[in-house]
This record gives structure tokens, sequence and C-alpha cells, in this order.
């Protein structure tokens, strides 16, 4: 052959070679194998918010002791023995310039030691250590972002021992997303340090009228905001869940192991909530297997509280190895109905936790009762039913009986149906999957039928008999 053109050839091979080995689009899916189950931890905004003064306020402000104390007591209090392993940093945390040789800085004064020291101190107590970031020029409070530094600030947080990125998107444009989130996943991917990725790519392209693109989106994140901001009331909660169950048919297929919808943080214990609501909070979020990232001061947490967010039967619901997300089964009149299926599975049958929640705010419990097989629990062994709060136990139901609960108003009752068989007889281990397609885990689209039917809101009007609320006229 032509040498000159066998030169062409050998530049050109090279040349494609070069581009396949550095464009993050070509090799941005993400390949670091975390968060099989949700992530669970403490994240310091909705609670601590971007309180820099140190001055007057030194045990709330954003330094590198508020975290040093969480992670004690994240320990001492039990948190970590339940599950909860991140100490996450939010916004707030940095200097306002880079350093001379354009890397990030902690601000000097709240982080004396640095973020390296804090992450090997998170990490002394057994425990994994997030950081924040933002897409755009700056975060969202004004601090600098990761824009035209990705690949030194991805080097950065692996020199450091991050554990946990969030990237926010404040100051970037949403259209640029599709492009810059994967890339800063491939910068992060390619530190070799696997760093669980939190994006909030799609919230803003909703806001600026995009339809995220989910494929991809979960191809690069682990988990991802799709909603507003939690605010310390009911109200914001509820929007949230309104959120969810309006939105569900787009967004639960998404969710699976190493990748989960994100509905924002736990704000259970803090001012805003009731201990009803607190409990439907923590409900809700265990159905939605997403992360359970509490924002709260576990100085003060009242006890109530705090046995709600280490509950540890609910926790499990949350961790459900099969990683399904629920969704709402039922809407009328205040009273809503939302399913997760769970593991064991027997046979193709799921077991189930089961939330009847009550948004009405007439100010007596209201009684829901419904025939099981309405619910598409139609193992015909049974399941043994447990209430996930109080502990009762129901014994074993078939599809044909009915069950009947009292549910307070903003609040909630949570129960567990596991199928019954022969082998729960001889204690079947909470999570096994018995006679089930071993790639159930990866594409939960196989679901039976009978899901696909409960997803589309089954006719469980006509047997479900909120026999208080066809008594009393409702005002709604
Ligand atoms: C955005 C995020 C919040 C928080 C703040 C910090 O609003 O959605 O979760 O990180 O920025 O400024």
């Amino acid at each position: 052959m032509d040498p000159i053109r066998m030169e062409r050839r050998q530049i050109l091979r090279f040349i494609s070679a070069v581009i396949l080995l550095t464009s993050p689009l070509l090799t941005s899916t993400l390949e670091n194998g975390l968060a099989r189950t949700p992530p669970m931890g403490w994240l310091a905004w909705e609670r601590f918010r971007c309180n820099t003064d140190c001055v007057n306020d030194p045990d709330n402000c954003i330094s590198e002791r508020l975290f040093m104390q969480m992670a004690d007591l994240l320990v001492s209090e039990g948190y970590a023995a339940a599950g909860y392993e991140y100490i996450n940093v939010d916004d707030c945390w940095l200097a306002k310039t880079r350093d001379a040789q354009g890397r990030l800085q902690a601000d000097p004064e709240r982080f004396p030691s640095g973020m390296k020291a804090l992450g090997n101190y998170i990490h002394s107590k057994g425990l994994k250590f997030g950081i924040y970031e933002d897409y755009g020029n700056y975060t969202c409070a004004g601090y600098p972002g990761i824009l035209g530094y990705l690949e030194l600030d991805a080097n950065t947080f692996a020199e450091w021992n991050v554990d946990y990125v969030k990237l926010d998107g404040c100051y970037s444009h949403p259209v640029d997303m599709d492009r810059g989130y994967p890339e800063f996943g491939y910068y992060l991917n390619r530190t070799g340090r696997p760093m669980l990725y939190s994006c909030s790519w799609p919230v803003y392209q909703i806001y600026s009228g995009i339809e995220p693109n989910y494929t991809s989106i979960k191809s690069s994140c682990n988990i991802w905001r799709n909603f507003d901001d939690i605010q310390d009331s009911w109200q914001s909660v509820q929007t949230i869940i309104d959120y969810y169950g309006e939105n569900q048919d787009a967004i639960v297929p998404h969710a699976g192991p190493g990748h989960w919808n994100d509905p924002d943080m736990l704000i259970v214990g803090n001012f805003g909530l009731s201990y009803e609501q607190a409990k439907s909070q923590f409900a809700l979020w265990a159905i939605w297997a997403s992360p359970l990232l509490m924002s709260v001061d576990l100085r003060t947490i009242k006890p109530d509280y705090k046995t709600i967010i280490q509950n540890r039967k609910i926790i499990a619901v949350n961790q459900d190895i099969l990683g399904i997300q629920g969704r709402r089964i039922y809407k009328d009149r205040g009273i809503e109905i939302w399913a997760r299926p769970i593991t064991p599975v027997v046979r193709s049958d799921f077991s189930y936790a089961i939330v009847f929640l009550n948004r009405r705010t007439d100010g007596t419990p209201s009684e829901v009762s419904v025939i099981n097989r309405e619910l598409g629990l139609t193992h015909e062994a049974g399941y043994i039913v447990e209430d996930l709060y109080t502990n009762k136990d129901y014994g074993i139901l078939t599809p044909d009986d009915k069950i009947t609960v009292d549910v307070n108003p903003s609040g909630c009752v949570m129960l567990r149906f596991t199928v019954a068989s022969a082998f729960q007889k001889a204690h079947l281990p909470q999570n096994h999957i018995f006679g089930l397609s071993s790639n159930i885990n990866q594409d939960h689209r196989q679901l039976p039928q009978r899901l696909q039917w409960l997803a589309r809101f089954p006719n469980i009007a006509r047997s479900l008999e909120a026999d208080q609320l066809k008594k009393r006229e409702v005002s709604e």
C-alpha cells in the first residue's frame, strides 16, 4: 500500500482512538456500583441553611464543628446502626474564591482543618463523607461553581476522599445539563474513587419547560431531584406527595438499584411537622424508595421523632432489595392508599408495604376499610399482616378478608403484608425471593399484569368503605 495512504490511515486511527478515550459523552455511563439501595444519611441544608455567622451563632453555623458533631451523634445515638451512613455538607462550605492553582478551597475560618481533614474525621467514625457543588458558575448561594473546572474539581474531591457529590444546577443553562451532568459524572468515575452522584438535572429542566431524559439521567446519576426544595411545613410535604402521585407514570419506572428519584430531605424532628405528619413523611419516603437524608438537629431532636426515623421495619421497606418504587393506587376525598411491592416474593407473588394516608382536616380519625384482593393482594395462602408503627399483629389475612384501619388526620397507617407460605412458617428471611426470575432487580417493567393493573388506579373505590366518610357530609 502507498506509504502516504498508510500513514494517513494510521493517523486517522490514532485520532479516533484519542477521541474515543477522551470524549466524556462516549464513556459516561454510571459504573460506580453505588446506591444499590437508597442512600441513607444526614444532610445539612434544610435545617442549617447558609448560616455562616460563626461569630454570633457558633453552634449552628456551617462549619467543620457542626459536621463533626453530627457524625458523633449519628454513631452514638444509634442512627448509624439503623443504616444512616453519609454525613453530607451542602452549600456555603466554600471560600469565595479558588486558590492560586484554581482549586476549590473551604472557607478558612469555618473549616480551618480543610475538607480532607473533615472527611478523615467522618471516616474515622465508620461513616461516609458527602460534599456539595454546582454545575454552573456559582452555587445557589453564590460560591464558586464547577463550570470550567470539571476535571480538576472531580480530582480534588477524590483527593479529599469524598464519597458522595451533590451537584446543583443554579447559574447554569438547563439545556447544557444533558451534556454537563454526564461529563462531570465521567470525570468522577475516571478518578477511580466511587463517589455517589446526586444530580439536580431534571428539576432545573422541568422548571424551564424541558422534558427530562430520564434514560440518560439514570445512566449518569445515582439519585436525582425532580421537584421543589422541601421547606419546614406539612404544606411543603404535601406538594411533594402530590407531585409524586400525579407524575408517577413518568418517574416510577426509572427507580431501581443504583438509581433513585429524590423527593428531597426528611424534615422529621424539625419545627414544622406534627408527630402524625412526621410519620406520614417517613412512611411515604419508604414507599417511594427515596434517599433517607435527614436534615435535623441531632443534638435536640425529641425522642418521639428519633423513634420515627429509626424505625427499623420501615427502614427495611425503604431498603428493600427489589428497589421498586411504590405508587398511589387510590385517592378520593382526602384518603390515599400507596402500595409498594417488596420481598419476600413467592412464586411471583410480592409482599407489599401499604400506606393509608389521611389528608383530611376534620379532627377525628377516618376509618378506611378495604378487601385485600382489591389492593392487589391475591396470594391465596394469604399474608402475615403487621402495622409498622404500632407493631399490631393482624395475623394471617387472605385475599378475601377485609382490612380496617383508623387513620388520624394528616397521619397514616403503614402495614406490611408479607406473603404467607409453608416457607414463611419456617421463618423465610425477609428479603427472600422464591420462584421469581432473577433479573427482577434490573427491570421492574417485568412486573406481573396485576401490578400494572394496580398502577392504573384499580377499581377499589367500590369496596373502599370509608364508612365514616360516607356517614358525614364531606365539606372539602
Ligand atoms: C438548591 C438545592 C437545595 C440546596 C440549596 C443550597 O436550592 O435544591 O437542596 O442545596 O440549593 O443553596
